[in-house]
């Protein structure tokens, strides 16, 4: 990543004095950018939301009214984030909702705060790579406006991820509200999905079909180990695999095509 410019403001439903005025001060460009250095990620420079003559409250602020969003937020990621300078605050909600003191000195305008609904645009001024993500040929269809960032991380909450957040199998319950079939149960279960879902999809996009991080054997191989016998034969989870790993992927029709769980087999197979 590397640093960037103030980018459009949010893209989400405003008021169209306000984007007038939004497009007036993106004109007047540097001067009014809000720049924030974060301790975490140190190469990179991140932009907030801008909302013309506003400056940053800080998230203590946000809490006489936002109450229980405020205090849920202290676990988050987010919570983190510092504005620059000497009177540096800590500016957490106003990453993604641009500074907000006007909004609360109006006891709570909403056409002087940002909302960034559904939009993504928001969240990619700071993740540059995760747009990178979203632009491979398969991904989930964020772009397309089919599901958003927040179906699958809690802005307000956490670390972010939607579905629990300390039990490694818990993680998969946000896929599951989308994704039935993979949850079983199974009569017959991969132990590879108590390591999650991303053990071997990538959530946001790939390069291969189905999400996948690896498209062949080598994906499966990353957990099971692969012996090598005399005379050249390959054997794998004890069973001899030489002339089964030239006929395509471990996943193949015939193979462990069941490779979420089985309900009939237990080498993982319809
Ligand atoms: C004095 C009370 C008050 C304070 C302080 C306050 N807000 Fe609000 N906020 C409101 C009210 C009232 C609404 C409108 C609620 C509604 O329409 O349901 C609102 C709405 C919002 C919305 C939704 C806007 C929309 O278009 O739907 C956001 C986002 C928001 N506030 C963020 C913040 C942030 C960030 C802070 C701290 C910088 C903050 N608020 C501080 C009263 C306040
Ligand atoms: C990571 C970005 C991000 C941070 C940080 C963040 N929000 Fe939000 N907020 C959002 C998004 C996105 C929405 C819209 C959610 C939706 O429509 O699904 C939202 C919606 C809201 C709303 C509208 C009502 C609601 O619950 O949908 C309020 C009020 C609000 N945020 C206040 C806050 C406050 C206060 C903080 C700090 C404690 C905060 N936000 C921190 C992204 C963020
Ligand atoms: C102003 C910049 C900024 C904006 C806007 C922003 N983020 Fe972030 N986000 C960060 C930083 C900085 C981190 C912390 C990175 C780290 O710790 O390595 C982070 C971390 C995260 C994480 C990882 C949390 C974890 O604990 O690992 C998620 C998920 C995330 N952001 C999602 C979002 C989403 C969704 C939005 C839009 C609704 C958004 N972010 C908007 C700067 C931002
Ligand atoms: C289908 C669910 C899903 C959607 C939609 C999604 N994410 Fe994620 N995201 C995840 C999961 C799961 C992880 C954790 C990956 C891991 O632990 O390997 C993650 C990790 C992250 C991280 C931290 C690691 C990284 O890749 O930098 C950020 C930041 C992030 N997401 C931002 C976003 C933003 C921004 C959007 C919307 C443009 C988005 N995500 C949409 C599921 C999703
Ligand atoms: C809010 C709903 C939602 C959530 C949550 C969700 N997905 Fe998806 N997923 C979708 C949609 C919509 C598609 C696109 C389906 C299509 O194009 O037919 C998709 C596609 C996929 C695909 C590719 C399927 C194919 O046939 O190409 C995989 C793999 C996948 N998701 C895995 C996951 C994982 C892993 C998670 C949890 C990190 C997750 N999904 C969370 C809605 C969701
Ligand atoms: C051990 C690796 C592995 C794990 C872990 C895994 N998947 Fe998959 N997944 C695959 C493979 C391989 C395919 C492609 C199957 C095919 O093309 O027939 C796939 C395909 C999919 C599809 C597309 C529909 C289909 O069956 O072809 C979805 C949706 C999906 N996975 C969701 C999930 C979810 C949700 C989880 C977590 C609960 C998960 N996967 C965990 C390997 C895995
Ligand atoms: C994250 C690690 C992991 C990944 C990746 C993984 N597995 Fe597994 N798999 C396991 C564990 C753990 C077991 C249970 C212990 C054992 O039998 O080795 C298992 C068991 C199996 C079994 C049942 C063995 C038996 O006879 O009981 C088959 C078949 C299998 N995996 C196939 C696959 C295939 C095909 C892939 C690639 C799509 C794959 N695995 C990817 C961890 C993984």
């Amino acid at each position: 990543m590397k640093p960037t410019l103030p980018g459009p403001p949010a893209s989400g439903p405003q008021p169209a004095n306000l984007r007038r005025r939004l497009a007036f001060v993106a004109f007047g460009l540097s001067l009014a950018a809000f720049l924030l250095a974060c301790t975490t990620l140190t190469r990179t420079v991140m932009v907030t939301p801008t909302i013309p003559g506003a400056s940053f409250a800080g998230s203590s602020a946000c809490a006489e009214c936002h109450d229980d969003l405020v205090r849920n937020f202290a676990t988050a990621s987010h919570a983190r984030l510092q504005a620059r300078g000497p009177n540096a605050i800590e500016i957490g909600c106003e990453s993604c909702h641009g500074p907000g003191d006007l909004h609360v000195q109006s006891g709570g305008d909403t056409t002087l705060i940002v909302n960034p609904h559904k939009s993504p645009e928001v969240c990619f001024a700071c993740h540059l790579d995760v747009r990178g993500s979203f632009s491979l040929p398969h991904r989930h269809p964020v772009p397309e406006g089919h599901l958003t960032c927040t179906d699958c991380h809690d802005p307000h909450h956490g670390t972010g991820l939607r579905g629990g957040h300390t039990a490694l199998l818990s993680q998969n319950e946000g896929c599951f509200e989308c994704h039935a079939a993979q949850r079983g149960p199974h009569v017959f279960e991969h132990e590879a999905l108590r390591e999650g879902c991303t053990a071997c999809h990538h959530p946001h996009g790939s390069v291969n079909a189905k999400l996948l991080t690896q498209r062949n054997a080598t994906l499966c191989l990353q957990c099971h180990f692969q012996q090598q016998a005399p005379g050249g034969q390959v054997f794998i989870g004890g069973f001899n695999h030489t002339t089964f790993l030239q006929r395509g992927t471990c996943w193949n029709a015939g193979c462990h095509e069941a490779v979420h769980g089985s309900q009939v087999n237990s080498s993982l197979r319809f």
